[in-house]
């Protein structure tokens, strides 16, 4: 079958079966290689995408179900800047493997985080925990996502 699919404000029509995921397309199909693939079981949370900006996990969902827009990595804009930024200054990466899921997943946890949330660690870490790091002990991740650069970010993308 063919569908539509529109991935980072791009169209697209891809050609794909029935049991097709997702994470295959952007992969293979799209060469949007940002999406990483680690446990293929919906369970590490390495390729969490955002679609109609809720996160979801890329390597569990089938193509052919997918109506809203898809955002991966590639997609993430320049807002978000202060975000990787914060990543790379307060060591929220080592391998960068985990990374791209980690980025998606907090860019979905701002849009909708009212700022004083941002400073309750244990909460943070509770929304987080869904993915999976071999190598940060997650504390670089959480001072990251804390730093006053992400909070800046959050408050100028409120809703109003
Ligand atoms: S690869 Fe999708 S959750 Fe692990
Ligand atoms: S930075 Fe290596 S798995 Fe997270």
């Amino acid at each position: 079958m063919i569908i539509r699919l529109t991935v980072n404000g791009r169209q697209h029509e891809v050609e794909i079966s029935a049991a097709t995921r997702l994470i295959d397309v952007l992969r293979d199909q799209l060469g949007l290689t940002g999406t990483k693939q680690g446990c293929r079981a919906g369970e590490c949370g390495a390729c969490t995408i955002l679609v109609g900006g809720q996160p979801i996990q890329a390597c569990i969902t089938l193509a052919s179900r997918v109506r809203d827009e898809v955002r991966t990595v590639e997609g993430l804009d320049d807002r978000f800047i202060p975000l990787r930024q914060a990543f790379a200054d307060h060591g929220g990466f080592q391998c960068g493997f985990c990374t791209p899921g980690q980025l998606m997943r907090a860019a979905a946890l701002l849009a909708e985080t009212p700022l004083e949330r941002l400073s309750d660690e244990a909460w943070l870490r509770e929304q987080m925990n869904g993915n999976v790091c071999r190598c940060t002990g997650y504390c670089g991740i959480i001072r990251a996502l804390m730093s006053e650069d992400v909070r800046a970010l959050a408050r100028d993308n409120a809703p109003e």
